[in-house]
């Protein structure tokens, strides 16, 4: 009841969230993609949206429904989402990088469905290196100034508050979440460490939705 009177914490923000895996086509049938399931970013969308935000959630291929008032772009490819991203940041206060985007992808992709040759041999596949879609965001003039707040995700595997630290500077933005281990794709909880300026601090273990709630308290405590 009390929460039913309190000034919402995003009224009047508008928030992009990526989430989900991209899906990087080899040919019509097959592709490379990654175990990632989008819960994480659906729930910061709906924590945003909970919130007051007007939100604009760009997913790859999930199978989770859309968080209740959410506006949502369908995308397969990193490419596609870097455009959807970039045709919605520009409105934008704040900008939540939770998608497991592929780093690459197949150089080329057949038109048709590549067959065996009946040689026995393997086709050879080479990459090409995907655009990273929070470095370009961040990388932007009102992001630079201030005006759109740049959050990014982190799963490492190991020396997580390392990687992270050095992950946050190289991006240059101010808010940095870790994943701590173990994995936790398509788990509903996990636990997360915050790294901003000021230094590193762990969110106890708790569900996802609570943590995207409490991620969106932290954000909003961080706008100018
Ligand atoms: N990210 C992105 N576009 C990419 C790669 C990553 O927007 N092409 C974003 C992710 O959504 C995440 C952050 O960047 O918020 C960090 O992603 P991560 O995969 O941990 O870092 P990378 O910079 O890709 O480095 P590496 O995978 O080598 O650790
Ligand atoms: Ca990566």
């Amino acid at each position: 009841l009390i929460a039913f009177f309190q000034p919402k914490a995003l009224a009047g923000k508008r928030v992009v969230v990526t989430a989900g895996p991209t899906f990087e086509a080899l040919d019509p049938i097959r592709g490379i993609t990654n175990h990632s399931s989008g819960k994480m970013g659906f729930a910061i969308a709906r924590a945003a949206r909970e919130a007051g935000a007007d939100v604009t959630l760009v997913a790859g291929p999930v199978s989770l429904g859309t968080p209740r008032g959410v506006a949502r772009v369908d995308v397969k490819s990193a490419r596609q989402m870097l455009d959807a991203t970039l045709a919605a940041v520009p409105a934008a206060d704040i900008f939540v990088a939770t998608a497991a985007v592929a780093d690459w992808r197949p150089d080329t992709q057949a038109d048709q469905k590549i067959k065996k040759d009946g040689s026995g041999r393997a086709p050879t596949v080479s990459f090409t290196e995907n655009p990273d879609i929070l470095l370009t965001v961040a990388q932007s003039e009102r992001a630079r100034q201030g005006a759109l707040f740049c959050v990014g995700f982190a799963a490492e595997s190991h020396d997580l508050v390392t990687h992270a630290k050095a992950k946050r500077e190289r991006k240059g933005i101010p808010l940095l979440v870790g994943n701590i281990g173990p994995l936790t794709f398509g788990q509903d909880d996990n636990q997360m460490l915050l790294v901003d300026a000021q230094g590193v601090r762990e969110l106890p273990r708790a569900s996802k939705l609570t943590l995207a709630r409490q991620l969106i308290h932290e954000i909003a405590q961080r706008l100018p």
